[in-house]
């Protein structure tokens, strides 16, 4: 018989699922393996109102019933308490902190955290969880993460009950900084950053599609990921960072990071955790501490994978997704 894995159906607690033609394919994606995901806010223009927040939220629902968005909002320098207070009303969990110019529509991000004091304040006061974009944007390339960590402290330093999200991690340095920091601070880890090394972007031939912000870094790094991933600490949990760009963009010469992941991740973190014999970790890694974290219920429902191949299409609406045209060992349970 073939073998099956049956979990809470999965969060993903950090996606993109961008705009008009694009949003049809990305959140069908996410509805089939996901039951609610944490939406980023870096559309243009960004969802920084009450009323972008609203429309999107409405556009994503009405694509995808059965998917919970988590909405979020973009910080802005000078944003204010009032400002925060709206959007939190609105129905925002979230404020995502983009240092400028550091990924994908960041330019009218934060340069320095004092530029959105008040909004922190406001966000702790409302209990609004801070997401952040670790990198400083000038800094070399494979350390940007980690010199994003003195910033970081600064902020938890500054707010003691203000709960943060260090997003994407890549770095293992980043994983004992997280850990070492309280309760109210978490990391999130993706498919990619668990699966990828720098060799799959630029050790052969260079490939844009395998290339994201932060940058996937060395053996190390992916390995202190993974034992992050496997811990069983409650601190880490997945979030795809799933940032579909049209393979045309990507072969363009100028590429953007972000790499399309939501229609594999799942699968192909069943394959990591079952190959590791940390199976009985992938339950709450990927459906279970994300939501926790956030004050949020899991899903109710499950999903059952079972261990078959299948391929992941070459190109899916014009996006080339991570392990394009490739065969998986895990498939969704019809
Ligand atoms: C993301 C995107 O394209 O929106 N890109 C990426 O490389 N991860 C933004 C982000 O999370 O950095
Ligand atoms: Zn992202």
């Amino acid at each position: 018989m073939e073998k099956e894995i049956t979990i809470l159906k999965p969060s993903d607690m950090h996606l993109h699922l961008r705009q008009g033609d694009m949003l049809k394919t990305t959140v069908g994606d996410a509805e089939t393996w996901f039951a609610q995901g944490v939406v980023m806010p870096n559309t243009l223009p960004p969802i920084n109102t009450p009323d972008r927040l609203a429309a999107y939220r409405d556009d994503i629902l009405s694509l995808a019933p059965d998917f919970k968005p988590i909405m979020s909002f973009k910080l802005y320098p000078g944003m204010s308490a009032d400002a925060v207070k709206a959007m939190k009303a609105s129905g925002a969990l979230l404020g995502k902190l983009y240092p400028a110019g550091v990924t994908t529509n960041s330019e009218d991000g934060v340069k320095s955290w004092h530029d959105i004091k008040d909004a922190l304040r406001a966000m702790c006061d409302l209990d609004l969880v801070l997401s952040i974009h670790c990198e400083t944007p000038d800094a070399f390339v494979l350390d940007r993460e980690y010199e994003y960590h003195r910033e970081f402290a600064e902020i938890a330093k500054a707010f003691p009950d203000l709960r943060m999200v260090f997003e994407h991690m890549s770095d293992r340095r980043s994983v004992d900084f997280v850990a070492s920091l309280s309760g109210r601070v978490a990391g999130t880890i993706t498919a990619h950053h668990l699966l990828l090394t720098l060799d799959d972007v630029i050790g052969a031939n260079m490939n844009p599609h395998t290339f994201c912000k932060p940058v996937v870094k060395g053996p190390e790094d992916r390995k202190a990921l993974r034992q992050a991933a496997f811990s069983g600490d409650k601190k880490f949990f997945f979030g795809s960072d799933s940032a579909p760009h049209l393979k045309a963009k990507k072969e363009s010469g100028s590429a953007g990071g972000g790499i399309y992941s939501s229609p594999c991740a799942v699968p192909l973190m069943a394959e990591l955790f079952e190959k590791n014999g940390r199976l009985d970790k992938f339950e709450n890694f990927m459906s279970v501490y994300g939501p926790a974290f956030y004050g949020l219920p899991a899903a109710t429902s499950r999903i059952t994978l079972v261990q078959k191949n299948s391929t992941i299409p070459p190109v899916i609406d014009g996006i080339v997704p991570l392990c394009a045209g490739k065969t998986l060992s895990w498939a969704l349970k019809a």
